[in-house]
């Protein structure tokens, strides 16, 4: 986000504020629906401002640019691009499409930095990971690179290092971690690091700290969250053997019952992002799912504690997934398709004993959201 242009993040600045309306996109499992939806933080309401009817099936990930002008779906064996007409809107642009048998898309992300190359991955066995270019709106133009992976490969979550210089692949089925970097001059792609995970782990996301020096990684099956060491110029990851929980102290169900969600930072102009994030949804519709957040140091962006776990208000069904707000660090959206709803949440009380959070908003939808994208 540093390297934005001074009116760019003038914009930027001027979302963060309270007493606003914000708008988000949420896609859905199945349908060929996209809501556009609008969050009311005086009134603590969410409604539904627009739904608009994709070209696809299903939005199983979508993600927005840095520029706030291009919404990115994985959609089957396609990456769909829309442009954002305004607040609300969304009209379809073009499809990159992938080989049929790497046919289920299922993650995609938008570097932060010029030319905004954007990258997806298929949770597909042995499939590689691809690296999209765009066009001078934004609009997906075509793969130019691969990240490629075992044979026994399933890669289920991406990120990007802030310096826009390395990607990481979450590998779910392969129970590890890789590293590659690119160039967008040369559009190469290189292995940098394949990384064994801890046995009984699955990697499924993970977030890279914009400070550099920490990677997070939400294991889906033991419901944790593993620490990495990152040396900020190679890119490489060291496993520091430290984890926190998803669950509360006592479960044994963990891999049976659970299985871990998501991971992010809240959202933070200048790259020094407060908090972490992270959910894990429970198999059983019936039973809850828990959500977490860590705070984080200032400087080095090393874990300070683990403020709260708590109960999400269902199970998450395949979502749970957690979407840091743009105005306010201790926002962030969660989706449930077990239950079809997006609610809002809050953390409502600051220090590391005390903090918590809980739900602000509710709305009630049609059909299972997936993934939430902030708009302002
Ligand atoms: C937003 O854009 C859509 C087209 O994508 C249009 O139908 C709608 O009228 C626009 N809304 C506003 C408030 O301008
Ligand atoms: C990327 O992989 C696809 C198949 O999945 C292949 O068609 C394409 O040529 C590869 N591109 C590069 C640049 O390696
Ligand atoms: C990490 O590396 C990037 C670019 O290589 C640099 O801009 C940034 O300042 C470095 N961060 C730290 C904490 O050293
Ligand atoms: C993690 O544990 C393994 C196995 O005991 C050990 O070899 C490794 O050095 C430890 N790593 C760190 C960073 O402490
Ligand atoms: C997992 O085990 C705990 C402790 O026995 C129990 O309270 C919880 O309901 C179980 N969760 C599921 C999803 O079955
Ligand atoms: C927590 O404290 C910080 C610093 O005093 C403040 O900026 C932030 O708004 C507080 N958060 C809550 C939820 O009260
Ligand atoms: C839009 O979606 C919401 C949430 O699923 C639903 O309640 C509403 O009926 C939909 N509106 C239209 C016009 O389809």
């Amino acid at each position: 986000m540093l390297s934005f242009t001074p009116t760019l993040l003038l914009g930027l600045y001027a979302g963060q504020a309270l007493g606003a309306v914000h708008h988000m996109f949420s896609g859905v499992f199945s349908g060929t629906d996209i809501y556009a939806i609008e969050f009311d933080d005086e009134a603590n309401t969410l409604t539904a401002a627009n739904n608009i009817t994709s070209i696809a099936s299903s939005s199983k990930w979508i993600a927005i640019d840095a520029l706030k002008k291009n919404l990115y779906v994985a959609n089957g064996a396609q990456y769909d691009s829309y442009t954002i007409t305004n607040s609300t809107g969304l009209e379809y642009v073009s499809s990159v499409s992938v080989d049929s048998s790497c046919s289920n898309l299922n993650y995609i992300v938008a570097s932060s930095v010029s030319p905004y190359v954007v990258f997806g991955a298929p949770y597909s066995t042995g499939c590689a990971g691809n690296m999209l270019t765009v066009d001078s709106t934004g609009a997906l133009s075509a793969i130019v690179g691969n990240m490629t992976y075992g044979s026994g490969s399933g890669v289920h979550g991406l990120a990007l290092s802030a310096d826009d210089k390395f990607v990481y692949s979450a590998d779910d089925m392969g129970n590890a971690v890789w590293v590659h970097s690119y160039d967008t001059t040369t559009d190469e792609v290189t292995e940098v690091q394949y990384l064994a995970a801890p046995t009984g782990a699955d990697p499924r996301h993970m977030a890279i700290d914009p400070r550099g020096a920490y990677a997070y990684v939400l294991f889906e099956a033991s419901s944790e969250i593993g620490v990495y060491a990152r040396d900020n110029s190679t890119g490489m990851l060291t496993y520091t053997n430290t984890t926190y929980p998803l669950l509360p102290t006592g479960f044994t169900n963990a891999t049976s019952s659970y299985w871990a969600d998501e991971v992010v930072f809240s959202y933070s102009a200048d790259g020094t992002p407060k908090y972490m994030y992270a959910a894990t949804r429970s198999r059983t519709t019936t039973i809850p799912g828990y959500v977490s957040a860590f705070s984080l140091d200032s400087n080095t962006g090393a874990i300070i504690d683990q403020l709260f776990l708590t109960e999400t208000t269902g199970s998450g069904g395949s979502a749970n997934s957690v979407t840091a707000a743009l105005f306010s660090e201790e926002y962030f959206a969660i989706t449930d398709s077990g239950s079809n709803f997006i609610e809002m949440w809050k953390i409502t009380a600051n220090g590391t004993s005390s903090a918590t959070a809980s739900a602000v908003a509710h709305f009630a939808m049609d059909s299972g959201p997936s993934t939430v994208v902030m708009y302002d």
